[in-house]
Parts: C-alpha cells; sequence; structure tokens
C-alpha cells in the first residue's frame, strides 16, 4: 500500500525543500545546448530527443538539427528525407514523423508560435503528459510536473511509493506527489533538478545518496529501502524475428537496395533487401554455410576424392543469377521496444539480369550517405565491410 506522506508536508517543509533542492540545481545543473535559452521550439525538440535517447548522444544530433532546422516553419516544410536523415541513428523515428505533423499543426493553428497552454501543448501531435509538462514547465513556467521514468525513481524513493510503475494507472500517484512537491515559482528549474537527480545521483542501481542534496527528506533512505523502488513489473521479453538479409553486387559495383512502405516499422527507410525466415530456416542457413561446415564438407570432399554437390538451401529464392559467397557474413540483431530482429546476412554477386523489384534500386556505396539508414542497415554495412573478404 502507497502511503501518501507528502500529504503530511507542512507548508514550511516543503519551502524548504524546494530551496535546498533549486540550490543543488542552480550550482550542478549541467551545461547543455537546449538550456541556453527559453526558446519553446528549442525545448520541445530536445525533449523528443530525450525520450528514450542518453543526453550523450543527443546532443550532436541537437546540433546538427538546429542547425537543418531552426525554426518550427523550417521544421513545417522539412523534406522528409532530409528529417529521417537528421533523425538517423537515433531510433523511434515516428517521433520524427510526428514532430514534423505538429510544426504544421503549429503553422496552420498557432501562426508559427508554439501554443502556451498546457492543453493547446497536449493537441499537438506525439505531444503527451510528459513533454506536455517538460515544455510548459520549461519555457512557460507553467507549475506542471513532467513525470518519466527518472522521475519515477526520485519520487518513488522520496515517499516510499510501491505503485508498479510500468502501469499507466500508476501515473495519478505520481501526478499528485510531485504537485505537492513542486515549486510553483520555478517549476522549470524544479522539473530540471529532478532529472538531473534522477540521472547523477538518484541512480537505478547504487545511488549516491550522500551525496544527495534532498536525503534528508527522503523516506526510503530514512529507512534505507532505496533499493526497493521504483516498484516494477519486468516488461515482456521482445519477440524474436528471423530475416535473411541479402547484399547483392553488380559488375558496377552497385549494390542493390529497397525502400521500406510508406507505413509501419521503418517506414521509407532503405536496407538492404530482407527477407523474414523461421528460426529453424535460419538455424539451418547458420549451419550450413557457416565457416566450419565449409571446411567439414571440403574435408569430406578430399575423404571421397569426388565433388559432393551442393545441397545446401539457397539463401534467397528468385536471385537465379547471383553467385553467393561461401559462407554467411554473420548474423546482425537490433532490438526495437517488442521486436528482436536476428538478420543472417549473405554477400553475393550478380552476374546477370535481374529486374528490379518495385521499391528496388541499385546504389553505389558513395551515395550510401544521401539515404537514410536503419540501425539494423547501418550494423549489416559495418559487418560487410568487415567480413567481405
Ligand atoms: N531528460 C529529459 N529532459 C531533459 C532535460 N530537459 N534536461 C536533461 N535531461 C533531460
Amino acid at each position: 500500500m502507497t502511503k501518501n506522506s507528502w500529504a503530511a508536508w507542512t507548508p514550511e517543509k516543503t519551502e524548504e525543500f524546494q530551496l535546498a533542492f533549486i540550490a543543488w540545481y542552480e550550482k550542478e545543473k549541467r551545461n547543455l545546448p537546449w538550456r541556453v535559452n527559453l526558446d519553446p521550439y528549442r525545448i520541445w525538440i530536445s525533449e523528443i530527443m530525450l525520450q528514450q535517447t542518453r543526453v550523450d548522444t543527443v546532443i550532436d544530433y541537437y546540433y546538427r538539427f538546429m542547425d537543418w532546422f531552426p525554426t518550427i516553419k523550417d521544421l513545417a516544410e522539412a523534406p522528409d528525407e532530409r528529417l529521417l536523415k537528421a533523425w538517423e541513428g537515433l531510433g523511434y523515428y515516428s517521433r520524427a514523423r510526428n514532430l514534423k505533423a505538429a510544426a504544421q499543426q503549429i503553422m496552420a493553428d498557432f501562426d508559427g508560435q508554439m501554443p502556451q497552454t498546457i492543453d493547446e501543448i497536449r493537441e499537438l501531435k506525439g505531444i503527451g503528459p510528459y513533454t506536455a509538462g517538460a515544455i510548459g514547465s520549461i519555457a512557460f513556467e507553467l507549475p506542471e510536473p513532467a513525470i518519466d521514468g527518472n522521475v519515477m525513481r526520485v519520487v518513488s524513493r522520496l515517499f516510499e511509493i510501491d505503485a508498479d510503475i510500468a502501469k499507466a494507472s500508476s501515473r495519478k500517484v505520481f501526478d499528485e506527489a510531485m504537485r505537492k512537491i513542486i515549486d510553483e515559482k520555478r517549476p522549470g528549474d524544479f522539473n530540471q533538478a529532478m532529472m538531473d537527480l534522477g540521472s547523477s545521483i538518484c541512480t537505478p542501481t547504487s545511488p549516491k545518496c550522500e551525496e544527495c542534496p534532498i536525503s534528508a527528506y527522503c523516506d526510503s533512505y530514512a529507512q534505507g529501502t532505496m533499493v526497493n523502488y521504483p516498484v516494477k513489473t519486468k516488461k515482456l521479453k521482445p519477440k524474436d524475428v528471423y530475416y535473411v538479409g541479402t547484399i547483392i553486387e553488380n559488375n558496377q559495383q552497385e549494390f542493390l537496395l529497397e525502400q521500406r512502405s510508406a507505413t509501419g516499422l521503418l517506414a521509407n527507410m532503405w536496407l538492404f533487401p530482407i527477407q523474414e525466415v523461421s528460426q529453424a530456416l535460419f538455424e539451418q542457413l547458420k549451419t550450413e554455410w557457416s565457416e566450419e561446415e565449409q571446411q567439414l564438407s571440403l574435408a569430406l570432399d578430399q575423404e571421397q576424392e569426388l565433388m559432393v554437390a551442393e545441397e545446401h538451401v539457397t539463401p534467397l529464392e528468385g536471385y537465379d543469377h547471383v553467385v553467393w559467397q561461401k559462407r554467411n557474413l554473420g548474423e546482425v540483431t537490433h532490438i526495437f521496444s517488442h521486436l528482436k530482429w536476428h538478420i543472417l546476412v549473405f554477400y553475393g554477386r550478380n552476374t546477370g539480369e535481374l529486374i528490379l523489384k518495385e521499391k528496388q534500386d541499385w546504389v553505389p556505396a558513395e551515395r550510401f550517405s544521401e539515404l537514410v539508414f536503419p540501425k539494423p542497415q547501418q550494423k549489416m554495412v559495418a559487418l560487410f565491410e568487415k567480413e567481405r573478404h
């Protein structure tokens, strides 16, 4: 049972707590590119990038994004390819698509200015309660909490909150606690202090309570129960999906690429052709086309002094004029939130006519940088560069 011990905090205690916390933030706050001013557009972009992505990774992307799309209008008019290029490698590409849609909403409905009330901000595509709270509090000083995983960890420890943070229904408990303690005069700094504390001190496994500016107010510190919080049920394991990936080169040193359809996972992005296969076929291909297997069959050939006909399954049907390298290049894996892709990669040279399917094209390696490659494709390219010979 969660006890709502925040309800017992007197106004004096709350104020004392806020003063200590904000003073710590003033002293320790990280110098981050979205903290140089209170431009709501800059804050919005940072908050979207920071969902699911670490601060260190975001910084370079952020500078480039601001350089390419300095205003909401630039974002609203951004060509899709360029936008996805700016996002390439950050993952969760729907974030980028939603950003552009929201920028268009702002141009159409708010005269190009970010709206200034929580309800209007919430109306924008891709903006949920966390992001609305972050933008509202940081850019417009609205006394709104911004509750993400870090904040839930801090607050659950502060008040020994037992609500399961994996459940949407727990949100209201954290919302209530945050509304009680937030500094209404400086909500943006308060929320960012929470974020900084969560990433530097109140960390998941070994919180540095000796350095914590609010340990004197922390129930779990008093009880020594920090590691029991937050309470979180296990996420389901992502589902394994198996693919064969084929890197096919022609005589002009061009590679066959395929653009994904306009909807669904990795929409419109370019990859070497991949084809889903059963796990059984994946395992079979993996062993039959392995280095060891090649050596084994070579040894057998010599022993029996006769050529053993290739009885291997082919990596991919429908590429009759492709001469495959005798082994696979290896396996590339990539985890999306709910799926784990396993791609067994093959390399072959095309020696005859190959009729391109819709959305396929031959592309020289020098032009790869012009296309938007999602992470699994980047991993296939890296594997190829390492293993092609
Ligand atoms: N994580 C999410 N938003 C952040 C912000 N504004 N500053 C630092 N880390 C964050």
